[in-house]
């Protein structure tokens, strides 16, 4: 298998932290590549239309993106049911910390492309804000979460979020308002998934 993928990349991180954890990390070939909005990857674009990493290819030649889509495939591929649970009221809390997580990183990418990549003048203060009122809003919702000794696709998309603010945007300081949150973040960063995927 080969995963087009980017150090930086909270949702590649997903995918590299789901393998490791699945021991299915040697499988796969790492092929490193740089894009932004503005400057589309030819290659990637041949197989992710959308021109958006994660993308993996299959050892059967198959295109698969996004990184839910990715992850849930690692996860067949290692007998099911590993880190994403079967069915019942596990699955959906899964799925559904899974979107939060996904929504707060979608967010945060965003603010960072308003932020580094489009011109200054075109920049929009209140739009950026509006994209912080949802990353707030969600990690709000996190500290009221049960989180302690969960680990699946819901929680790992959690722990990449988190590392992407802490990443781009360390000065936010969310750990003073949510100590319950910071304490889990924590503990989960000791894993060996996560620590060998920090970006950097
Ligand atoms: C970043 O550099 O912040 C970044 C890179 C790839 C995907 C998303 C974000």
């Amino acid at each position: 298998m080969k995963l087009y993928f980017s150090p930086a990349s909270p949702f590649a991180r997903k995918v590299r932290v789901s393998a490791l954890e699945l021991g299915l990390a040697e499988r796969i070939e790492l092929l490193q590549i740089s894009l932004s909005p503005v400057s589309p990857h030819t290659d990637l674009r041949q197989h992710n239309p959308l021109g958006k990493i994660p993308a993996l290819i299959t050892d059967e030649g198959a295109a698969l993106y996004d990184s839910p889509v990715i992850c849930e495939y690692l996860d067949a591929l290692a007998g099911g049911a590993r880190l994403w649970p079967a069915a019942g009221p596990a699955r959906w809390r899964a799925l559904t910390r899974q979107a939060l997580a996904d929504g707060i990183t979608d967010a945060a990418v965003l603010v960072r492309y308003e932020q580094a990549v489009r011109p200054e003048p075109l920049r929009w203060a209140q739009w950026i804000e509006g994209q912080w009122l949802k990353i707030r809003t969600a990690l709000e919702a996190l500290e009221r979460d049960s989180l302690e000794g969960v680990f699946d696709i819901g929680t790992i998309s959690v722990a990449c979020a988190l590392g992407y603010l802490d990443f781009r945007f360390a000065e936010e300081g969310w750990r003073a308002r949510l100590p319950r949150l910071a304490a889990w973040y924590a503990l989960i960063s000791e894993r060996a998934s996560l620590a060998a995927t920090r970006p950097s």
